[in-house]
């Protein structure tokens, strides 16, 4: 209706969706879900209209990002949108010189190897990207109880793509500088944390119901060094946000070992990928957060009774934590049959559907 088509809230706006609720551990009518990446290249809708745009200049333009970020919505009925964007794009607004190269992923002209490479990361304002501020406003306004969800890239993640120059399978420049400089691996970390908190503040002040700071590569590290290098930034970014009234989401790939330690950075719910069955993750997590996840992506190219039994088994694992967001474990791949997401959500819903408290 269009009461809905212009924000105006019929049941209490997006902070009383199922989606806001869930994370804040509430009751729900039905388990809500939406998929890492569900905005991208498994759509043909998103690969017609990015076909002569460069991924970055994409994130720049305001009603490109509200058509693309609406586009899985439409089509699967998940629970939120998330905004269309990507993790370096306030790297770039904060002058580094890099790319995000098709079927690469972000490139950086010249990695960081110096205070004077980490001195040039400036902080961002508002103004820096004021697209991203214009894109979340007519999401905003367009979307009506449909929470939307903002990020940020994490310290050690933006740290590993501006020091390897690109993604990297050991991180071993990253790994390399942490341990022979940690006090530039500091100074470096403290300077990306205020560039995702800026960002992320930006996304907050526009109007998005929740956040997540993706800190997809921090697997890569044992628990011990987690908690020395990285868990302080990671802090600082969440920690800024306690005040800002908007779920803080907080996730990784391989993270087994870190769950607990990545709830204490200030997260209100984990991402748990799908090594890690959600009963076990609650217990490492503790009964204060949410969890979400944690389909395989891969088990989407499956035959549909083996998706349809591990949706099962993962709303019934879920069921030990006190809230649970049902997504992937990670990012939707580009190969997957849309058709194949439209069905789990439809089923998440089916299965998971309980009379309102
Ligand atoms: O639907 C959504 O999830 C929203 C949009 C989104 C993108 N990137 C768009 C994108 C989000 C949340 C991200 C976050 C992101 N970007 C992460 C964290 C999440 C994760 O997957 O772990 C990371 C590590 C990046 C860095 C990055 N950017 C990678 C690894 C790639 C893929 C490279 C490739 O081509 O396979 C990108 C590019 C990118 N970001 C694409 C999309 C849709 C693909 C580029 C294209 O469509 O041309």
């Amino acid at each position: 209706g269009t009461a809905a088509r212009h924000g105006e809230p019929r049941h209490g706006g997006p902070a009383q969706s199922p989606f806001v609720r869930a994370c804040r551990r509430e009751s729900v009518p039905h388990t809500p879900v939406w998929f890492m990446r569900q905005a991208g290249r498994s759509l043909p809708e998103y690969r017609e209209i990015r076909a002569n745009v460069a991924m970055l200049e994409s994130c720049r333009r305001p009603e490109l990002v509200a058509e693309i970020t609406l586009q899985p919505v439409r089509r699967h009925k998940v629970d939120a949108a998330i905004l269309f964007s990507d993790i370096v794009v306030p790297v770039a607004a904060a002058g580094v010189d890099l790319d995000i190269v098709p079927g690469t992923g972000p490139v950086v002209a010249e990695p960081v190897r110096t205070v004077a490479d980490v001195d040039r990361i400036r902080p961002i304002t508002r103004d820096d990207v004021s697209y991203v501020d214009e894109a979340v406003r007519l999401l905003v306004a367009e979307m009506g109880d449909t929470p939307l969800i903002g990020f940020a890239g994490a310290p050690f993640t933006l740290a590993s793509y501006l020091v390897e120059g690109g993604p990297s399978r050991t991180h071993a420049k990253t790994k390399a500088l942490m341990y022979g400089d940690p006090d530039l691996w500091h100074a470096l970390c403290a300077r990306l944390a205020e560039v995702a908190l800026s960002f992320l503040r930006v996304q907050i002040d526009a109007g998005v119901s929740a956040v997540q700071l993706f800190d997809s590569w921090a697997g890569a590290l044992s628990e011990a060094d987690y908690r020395r290098y990285v868990l302080p930034h990671s802090t600082r970014v969440l920690g800024g946000l306690a005040d800002a009234g908007v779920p803080r989401i907080h996730f990784g790939v391989g993270t087994a070992e870190l769950l607990g330690a990545m709830g204490e950075a200030g997260a209100d719910v984990v991402g748990v990928d799908w090594r890690t069955p959600l009963d076990v993750a609650t217990r490492r997590i503790g009964p204060d957060k949410a969890v979400q996840g944690n389909l395989d992506p891969a088990v989407l190219f499956a035959p549909w009774s083996v998706v349809e039994a591990e949706v099962r088994r993962i709303l019934d694992e879920g069921r030990a934590a006190p809230g649970h967001v049902f997504n992937l474990g990670h990012g939707v791949l580009p190969e997957t049959d849309p058709d194949v997401l439209t069905r789990v959500v439809a089923l998440v819903h089916e299965l998971s559907a309980r009379p309102v408290e």
